[in-house]
């Protein structure tokens, strides 16, 4: 199917039409069940119609704030190995949002496809969207796809962080929200890409239904044992690292490499704006396991784990 002007009109006119709220000032519309920042509908539509994808391909799918860019840096680094040795890693220049694209905001945000052709082989990908949401090549075609997941409390808290510090870092203090707010419609699934439980559950279920196809990715996991999680992660996109290469230590010089200390700390990623309002820092701020309990109420604390428990129910996921 083409993506041409009448498209975009019908888009228009479709979003005129969705529910709406505001997060910190931005304009949310959720479509077909999923709350979208306004501005990524049109790249959300045109990608699931246009985004061929091949079998090399690798997705890095989560929700934002779940440690992406934390996989995106660690997945590049491990299918290039053989292209770049660490001390010279693209990474050291280059901020990893920028090295690993999103599919709907960043190659199609404008509704038709950019930057895609030159891509080298296995392109790597990211993406917000919900399962059900994935262009259909991406399923058909096998693409290897690579899910973020993290506790909901955490993830909560770092996303209150970040669109807070956009809102400072652009002086727009009159819509800085309070956690309370945020955490009202959060519970009611209202945040980006969310409901969370929805986005979660429909990775989870893929990645026991076809586990050579899903790989699901636990923050906390990749914290405790980077080392062990490595080799789950390069084993399964099909980059095994060798018995020589561990005993090379070349596993814990990738973990290094993307460490939140070493990224966090390089001048490329601590100045600059990604699509004139986010700055680039604001990726890394602690990457701390159970940050929540110093922002949260216990009394919130015990209303977001009911709920979690309450949708998780009988899933086997456990947080
Ligand atoms: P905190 O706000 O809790 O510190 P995403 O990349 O999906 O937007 O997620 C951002 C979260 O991951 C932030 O969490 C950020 O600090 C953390 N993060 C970013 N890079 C990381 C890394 N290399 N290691 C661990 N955590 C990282």
């Amino acid at each position: 199917m083409e993506f041409t002007k009448s498209s975009e009109n019908n888009i228009d006119k479709l979003v005129s039409c969705l529910p709406r709220e505001n997060i910190c000032g931005l304009p949310f519309c959720q479509y077909n069940g999923t709350w979208f920042l306004l501005y990524h509908i049109p790249g959300v539509i045109s990608s699931q119609q246009l985004f061929q994808a091949d079998e090399s391909d690798i997705i890095i799918a989560g929700l934002p704030k779940c440690g992406t860019t934390w996989l995106k840096a660690l997945i590049f680094s491990i299918v290039n190995r053989n292209r770049y040795q660490p001390k010279e890693s693209p990474l050291l220049s280059i901020h990893p949002q920028i090295l690993v694209p999103s599919i709907e905001m960043d190659h199609f945000r404008d509704g038709l496809p950019q930057n895609i052709d030159q891509l080298s082989r296995p392109r790597i990908f990211s993406t917000h969207v919900p399962y059900a949401f994935l262009p259909n090549s991406i399923i058909t075609s096998n693409s290897r796809v690579v899910y973020a997941c993290r506790n909901p409390l955490d993830a909560l808290v770092s996303s209150w962080h970040f669109h807070n510090s956009m809102m400072k870092h652009n002086n727009i203090s009159g819509q800085l929200e309070l956690i309370d707010e945020f955490f009202d419609k959060y519970c009611r699934g209202v945040q980006l890409y969310g409901p969370f439980w929805d986005n979660i559950l429909g990775y989870w279920k893929a990645s026991v239904e076809k586990p050579e196809s899903v790989l699901f990715m636990m923050y906390e996991d990749l914290k405790e044992d980077s080392v062990f999680q490595l080799k789950r992660l390069a084993s399964f996109l099909g980059f095994p690292f060798s018995a020589e290469e561990e005993a090379l230590g070349l596993i814990q010089e990738i973990s290094t490499l993307c460490s939140i200390g070493n990224l966090q700390n390089l001048e490329v990623n601590r100045k600059g704006v990604y699509y004139s309002i986010v700055p680039l820092a604001s990726f890394f701020r602690k990457g701390e396991v159970g940050d929540h309990v110093n922002h949260l109420t216990p009394s919130m604390i015990e209303t977001l784990n009911k709920l979690v428990e309450e949708k998780f129910a009988g899933s086997g996921l456990v947080f």
